[in-house]
């Protein structure tokens, strides 16, 4: 790879301050604010109709903010003509030239550019490299594979050296294992381009997987913004603990508080630690996550904080599922990795107790 090619000019902090978008009288975007930094790789992750796609085109100037502003490096760009923003967008369906080959595709955008033939062969030289696609430049685009086209577009998206690039649902349309190597792959080029990636998906173990941090939407608003541990360990509201990965929810009540750590006692009348987002004051009443992993399932005995009856038993392969009823008439779910094979020792209808790992409960802000 060639530095000076690939790599992206400094910058490519994105700040969205106050950002409200309306759509005739529905509203997609409500009062949002984000601070992308430079090289980072960001996600926006939620479900469908949450206002993703809007942020994006938003940043890429294809549609403009009823009210806020959006910053490039400090700089409001909110004025800047789509092709005026240092900024390139790669979309769910490639959007290739089908009846250009696959170096004209990666060269087009420097060649409406004006950049000379020299340069443009060059960079796509580089191009191919970087994707992994020597020796391809020559083929029509139409005869590579699902993910060479994804390479392709990603490769064309990159070649004029954007400070930003933005990323909608990129790999949906690829099939699972597919979508797994892209995934690494647009983690490396993240990397070793140093260009700020805005990536768009619905799916939480993508993000998890590739994103410095998580932005958590719903209805047009941010919930959440953290590293994948923040949003998946220290989830802040049901919303975001429910979107992201399995969950169970109890009620509890505050005991004790002690910076921010509080002791929390459950139904079953057990009291463990907690740690916890928001003010929270002793008799309140709160509701507590707990990761199915951070569970045990055992004989009951003292050290099980929860005690109930297993209603259904998942086998996996890589781990055993356990639906087991609460005293309370709850449901609780238990994941356990299946370190041996054989049978998990337990049969439906069996009592069981439930004791926890440290450290892993969780008060939810309300
Ligand atoms: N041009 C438009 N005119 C009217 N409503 C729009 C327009 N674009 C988006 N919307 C609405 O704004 C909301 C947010 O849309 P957006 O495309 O940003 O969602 P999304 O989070 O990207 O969803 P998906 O995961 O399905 O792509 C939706 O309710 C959508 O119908
Ligand atoms: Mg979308």
């Amino acid at each position: 790879m060639t530095e000076t090619r690939t790599t992206a000019a400094h910058g490519g902090a994105i700040g969205m301050h106050g950002i409200k978008k309306w759509f005739g009288n529905f509203q997609a975007v409500d009062d949002v604010t984000l601070d992308i930094r430079s090289n980072e790789f960001f996600t926006l992750l939620g479900p469908s109709g949450c206002g993703k796609t809007t942020l994006l085109r938003m940043i890429a100037g294809f549609e403009l903010p009823t009210e806020g502003q959006v910053l490039l490096d400090g700089v409001d760009i909110s004025s800047l003509l789509p092709n005026q923003r240092p900024v390139n967008t790669v979309f769910q369906n490639y959007a290739l030239f089908p009846h250009l080959t696959v170096a004209e595709n990666i060269g087009f955008g420097l060649k409406m550019l004006g950049k000379p033939r020299s340069e443009i062969d060059s960079v796509v030289k580089d191009m191919l490299k970087l994707v992994h696609l020597e020796g391809r430049g020559g083929n029509p685009v139409t005869q590579l594979s699902g993910g060479q086209q994804q390479r392709v577009a990603l490769a064309r998206a990159l070649a004029p050296r954007p400070k930003v690039l933005l990323l909608d649902e990129p790999l949906s349309a690829l099939d699972l294992k597919l979508r797994k190597s892209m995934q690494m792959e647009l983690k490396r080029l993240q990397t070793e381009t140093g260009i700020t990636f805005v990536f768009v998906t619905h799916d939480q173990e993508e993000a998890l997987t590739m994103s410095d941090r998580i932005a958590v939407m719903s209805t047009g608003t941010v919930r959440q913004v953290g590293s994948p541990w923040d949003i998946y360990d220290r989830p802040a509201e049901r919303f975001v603990a429910d979107f992201i990965g399995e969950t169970n929810f109890l009620e509890a009540e505050v005991v004790a508080v002690s910076g921010d750590r509080a002791r929390v006692r459950l139904s079953s009348g057990a009291e463990i630690p907690a740690t916890f987002p928001a003010d929270v004051t002793p008799g309140g009443k709160v509701t507590v996550v707990i990761r199915p992993e951070h569970a045990q399932v055992g004989t009951p005995s003292p050290a099980s904080v929860l005690r109930g009856i297993i209603r259904e038993i998942v086998y996996l392969g890589t781990d055993t599922h356990f639906h087991i009823r609460l005293e309370d008439g709850t449901t609780f779910t238990v994941r356990q990795q299946n370190a041996r094979s054989g049978s998990c020792g337990f049969s439906k209808d069996d009592a069981v107790g439930i004791s926890l790992s440290d450290d892993v409960a969780q008060i939810l802000r309300d």
